[in-house]
């Protein structure tokens, strides 16, 4: 039976505009429920919370999940899901046996939302990092409630009320943007969502799975949405995260991105990673 942590944590800024640093929380151990809200208001606050130093198994992970929600599934065709669990994936570059023991092997990522292409997206994604290249590699995170804050007037008025379609390739290149294929998973959100804990309006469209504006001229749509794509990744509210083996890190995919930094395929990256299921975006 895991000893029950004391209600305390203390938590340090990971860059200006967004991230926080939990200390002092030891998760093989059960977090009780003062500890999880508090943890829980930081991240509302912070939209990333790191965790650093732990050594947890896919059974604390799952158990630390299930603080923030229901386990989530992962909902595509990828490799490296957990037999366990369904909503564990591994994302990694190794093969055994001639096969890849996870997803997302190599390389750069574009930014994006977890789910963001399904009707009810995941709210929290935790990555654990087992094994990680010498050099890059880095997870980068952007706010987007700021870059909503930074959104022209204009721009705001004409985006107001609207949805995107947000399709995901996974059968191509499932890192970078390319080709759709008409199975490809989609569904349409709104292009602003309010998040439903703390009711501030977020940005909600990326570069790598938003197509098109619903009911814009296709043209007027490709030029807002690339200034918006810019507007999201401005990397005065993106952290880059330098992974150390044993950070746990959970974002909020109803108001960050994330994208990932290139890293030589010979070196071998494993993570562990969870989604808690969210709500429909409003
Ligand atoms: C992901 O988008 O979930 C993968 C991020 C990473 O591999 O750093």
């Amino acid at each position: 039976m895991a000893a029950v942590l004391s209600s305390k944590i203390q938590t340090r800024p990971l860059s200006p505009n967004i991230g926080a640093e939990i200390l002092g929380v030891d998760l093989t151990k059960t977090v009780d429920a003062v500890t999880a809200a508090a943890i829980r208001d930081a991240w509302y606050a912070n939209n990333i919370v790191l965790f650093r130093n732990q050594n947890i198994s896919e059974e604390d992970q799952v158990r630390f999940a299930r603080l923030f929600g229901e386990l989530g599934q992962v909902i595509n065709k990828h490799a490296g899901v957990s037999k366990q669990h369904p909503g564990v994936m591994f994302i990694s570059n190794i093969k055994e046996n001639g096969e890849l023991i996870g997803a997302l092997p190599d390389g750069e990522m574009m930014f994006h939302s977890d789910q963001c292409y399904s009707e009810v997206p995941s709210a929290a994604s935790m990555l654990y990092a087992m094994e990680i290249p010498s050099k890059g590699g880095d997870t980068l995170f952007a706010n987007m409630y700021k870059a909503y804050e930074a959104v022209p007037a204009d721009i705001k008025a004409k985006i107001e009320g609207r949805k995107a379609l947000n399709v995901y390739d996974y059968a191509n290149v499932p890192t970078q943007r390319g080709t759709t294929s008409n199975d490809a998973p989609r569904f349409a959100h709104p292009v602003v969502r309010t998040h439903p804990a703390t009711g501030r309006k977020a940005l909600y469209i990326n570069r790598l799975m938003t197509e098109y504006i619903l009911d814009m001229d296709r043209a007027e749509s490709d030029a807002i949405l690339a200034q918006l794509f810019d507007i999201a990744e401005n990397p005065a509210w993106v952290y880059e995260h330098n992974w150390k083996v044993g950070d746990i890190l959970m974002w909020d995919n109803r108001c960050t991105l994330h994208a990932r930094s290139d890293f030589d395929a010979s070196e071998r990256r494993l993570m562990r990673r969870s989604v808690v299921l969210g709500e429909k975006p409003v």
